[in-house]
């Protein structure tokens, strides 16, 4: 992985660094400042090969006598990747691991990811048990959007339509009337901008001002941020274009507009990881936490990737994107939660009662979506109207 991002090399920076450098931390006033440092303190150092040689097989032995599947981000360790591929599992991105963890029949799901991930596996299938290898790997979007606060931000506007994006808690999911991940947001958005719903939007703002943009929605934003996203700088972004000017620039979202008006490609991370294949590029700026070069340096092995830089001239580390709480995730901590039964994800029932019904409407819109598209194959971009249309068709009736 080193040789291929040789411009910008990236080393998971040191607790310090990264205590002065998340600023956006701060801005959004996450109470708890040790919730950083206790991620980073918590991030995994990489094991002896033998020791990890001797947890894998133990954890593949687990999974069979558990009847259990892993699944796992794009974001986490490679050797957890790759585990939750050789064992029958899956790596995805948000939406497809949610898709995955409601259809696969396992009794348990081993979710390597963060904490959302884990809770809308549950809301999705709660007679499974849903283990995760540390319960305190949360996201800087869900910190900055406690239920409290947001739901009076949707009270004091009872006349919008509620979308909130999955990395929120599940008390934020139930109090939403859509759950939308950034594989899906833009056509959910522009479905409920054709029926004229105004809209409330949490809690990334990066990921609101630009479906706003691409939709022309009514959108009131709550002013969230992930603090990997956010750090990637426009200027710098800008000279490495400079530099390489045959590669393609690859941006998640969530990154701040300036960053995102220098992207060839923008979405989720399997878009991101769709374009190294699907373009003849042999150079690709990647913008987005760097976790997911294993996949596309699998996919695409003679290609090149470069980190998009997240900081200025005369910094210490030129790309920081890590997010330190995917990062909590270790063979380790997969081990003990299979053995132990360890950081089994637990939920009120009556909130995944309410929790489960803004997902199910998510998964049950981009079911339809995926038919309506492959159905017009032959005509290119058909908005929202038409999708409308469609559906009053096929009789599922035009609402959700
Ligand atoms: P995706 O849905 O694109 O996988 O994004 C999840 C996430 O946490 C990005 O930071
Ligand atoms: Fe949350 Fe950002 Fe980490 Fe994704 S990368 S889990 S949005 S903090």
């Amino acid at each position: 992985m080193k040789n291929a991002i040789e411009h910008y090399p990236y080393e998971k920076p040191s607790l310090d660094f990264m205590q002065t450098y998340l600023t956006d931390a701060k801005e959004q006033q996450i109470q708890n400042s040790c919730t950083l440092q206790h991620a980073w303190a918590k991030v995994q150092q990489p094991l002896e090969q033998e020791k990890q040689r001797l947890y894998i097989e133990e954890i593949k032995q687990l999974l069979k006598e558990r009847n259990a599947v892993m699944v796992a981000h794009y974001y986490v360790e490679p050797e957890l990747q790759d585990l939750a591929l050789e064992t029958g599992g899956m790596v995805g991105d948000s939406l497809e691991m949610a898709k995955f963890c409601k259809s696969h029949p396992a009794e348990t799901l081993l979710v390597a990811g963060v904490r959302f991930m884990g809770e809308t596996a549950k809301i999705l299938s709660p007679h499974k048990t849903v283990l995760m290898p540390d319960l305190d790997a949360t996201c800087s979007l869900d910190l900055g959007c406690p239920i409290n606060e947001f739901s009076k931000f949707c009270d004091d506007h009872p006349e919008r339509t509620v979308v909130v994006y999955a990395n929120t808690s599940a008390e934020v999911k139930a109090r939403a009337d859509w759950i939308v991940t950034s594989s899906i947001a833009i056509e959910i958005v522009e479905y409920l901008h054709a029926q004229g719903q105004k809209i409330i939007w949490g809690p990334d703002r990066h990921l609101g001002s630009y479906i706003q943009a691409q939709t022309g929605a009514d959108m009131l934003l709550w002013q969230g941020s992930c603090i990997v996203h956010n750090e990637f700088k426009s200027i710098e972004l800008e000279h490495l274009k400079q530099k390489h000017s045959d590669a393609l620039v690859l941006v998640h979202p969530e990154s701040p507009a300036e960053v995102v008006a220098h992207a060839d490609v923008i979405g989720s991370t399997s878009k991101l990881l769709k374009a190294v294949t699907q373009y003849d590029n042999q150079t690709f700026i990647v913008a987005t936490d760097l976790g997911i070069l294993h996949e596309m340096q699998k996919q695409a092995p003679h290609k090149q990737f470069i980190a998009a830089p997240t900081a200025g001239n005369g910094a210490t580390c030129k790309s920081c994107a890590f997010c330190p709480w995917m990062a909590m995730n270790g063979l380790e901590g997969c081990l003990n939660a299979l053995k132990y039964q360890h950081n089994c994800i637990e939920l009120d029932s009556d909130l995944i009662i309410e929790a489960e019904k803004p997902i199910l409407k998510m998964l049950d819109f981009s079911e339809k979506y995926q038919k309506f598209n492959q159905e017009n194959k032959h005509a290119l971009n058909l908005g929202a109207q038409s999708f409308k249309v469609w559906l009053t068709e096929q009789q599922h009736g035009a609402k959700f």
